[in-house]
């Protein structure tokens, strides 16, 4: 068995640049990064909104292993029976009981196994329940089967990130913020052994709002109307970590942090 695992993340994808770039870059980082497995977010994929049953499918077949989301996983009504069906397709694990889907997968890659968490936090988000509270409640459950834990913590503000990092602090092997689409350069390893970044960023175009086009963006603050936004074009990146984690204790030995340039391409060439 190996001694160490390998795990890529990819930041949110937004729309079809960001689920373009990881049909053109996935298994070529997997292969030069040594990933054994690759988690994404994907909860922006469909033109900034959710993600559509054949969308997640495609993204499996591009090589990711398992897809977190957030807020914005609801907004395709026809994602909701495929939640239910499809279990390496996460959604926050503490929306209130009674939601589709599940908030957690364990995957055995090569007799190693693997716990994915998808939590969100509730400053300026939905009043969703207690993440921490759910978080002990799934790690009894997770830590059952394997010590080796990576968190997607889809949250807004950074205190409530760094507060999940140091409740969590030797008891998880990675805390990964994700929801603004802001890179931060704050990736650690503590000395506990919990990996931590605030936020991996976005996939997708960065010639942008966060993704979305500017003008429509800047419109809605200009105004206070509401505006049809749509996904930006050019200057594409894809964004994440590589975590490195001990395989007999789940203890993170590496964050190293990546935002890679595609460039910008045609749309007519935006083909998956
Ligand atoms: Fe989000």
């Amino acid at each position: 068995m190996k001694s160490q695992i390998k795990v890529l993340f990819f930041a949110d994808l937004v729309g079809k640049p960001g689920r373009f770039v990881v049909s053109q870059m996935c298994k070529s980082l997997k292969e030069k990064y040594e990933a054994d497995y690759v988690i994404a977010n994907i909860e922006n994929a469909a033109g900034g909104f959710g993600i559509t049953p054949e969308m997640s499918r495609k993204i499996f077949s591009y090589g990711v292993d398992c897809q977190t989301s957030g807020n914005h996983i609801w907004d395709r009504m026809d994602i909701l029976k495929y939640l239910d069906e499809q279990p390496k397709l996460l959604r926050p694990a503490n929306y209130p009981p009674g939601c589709p889907g599940h908030g957690r997968y364990i995957a055995d890659v090569n007799g190693v196994k693997i716990g994915v968490l998808n939590l969100m936090g509730r400053t300026y988000m939905k009043d969703v329940d207690c993440p921490f509270r759910v978080a002990d409640k799934e790690l009894g459950i997770i830590r059952e089967q394997t010590d080796i834990v990576i968190i997607d913590f889809h949250a807004e503000v950074t205190s409530e990130k760094q507060a999940m990092a140091y409740y969590l602090d030797g008891r998880v092997s990675a805390v990964i913020g994700t929801h603004t689409h802001v890179q931060t350069a704050d990736e650690t390893v503590s000395e506990r052994g919990t990996a931590y970044i605030t936020d991996v960023g976005m996939t997708g175009p960065h010639d942008s709002i966060l993704g979305m086009a500017k003008v429509p963006s800047l419109d809605r603050f200009l105004t206070a109307m509401p505006k049809r936004f749509t996904c930006a074009k050019d200057d594409i990146k894809i964004s994440g970590v590589l975590l490195t984690i001990s395989a007999s204790d789940g203890a993170a030995e590496g964050i190293e942090r990546f935002k890679i340039d595609y460039g910008s391409v045609a749309e007519s060439d935006l083909n998956e």
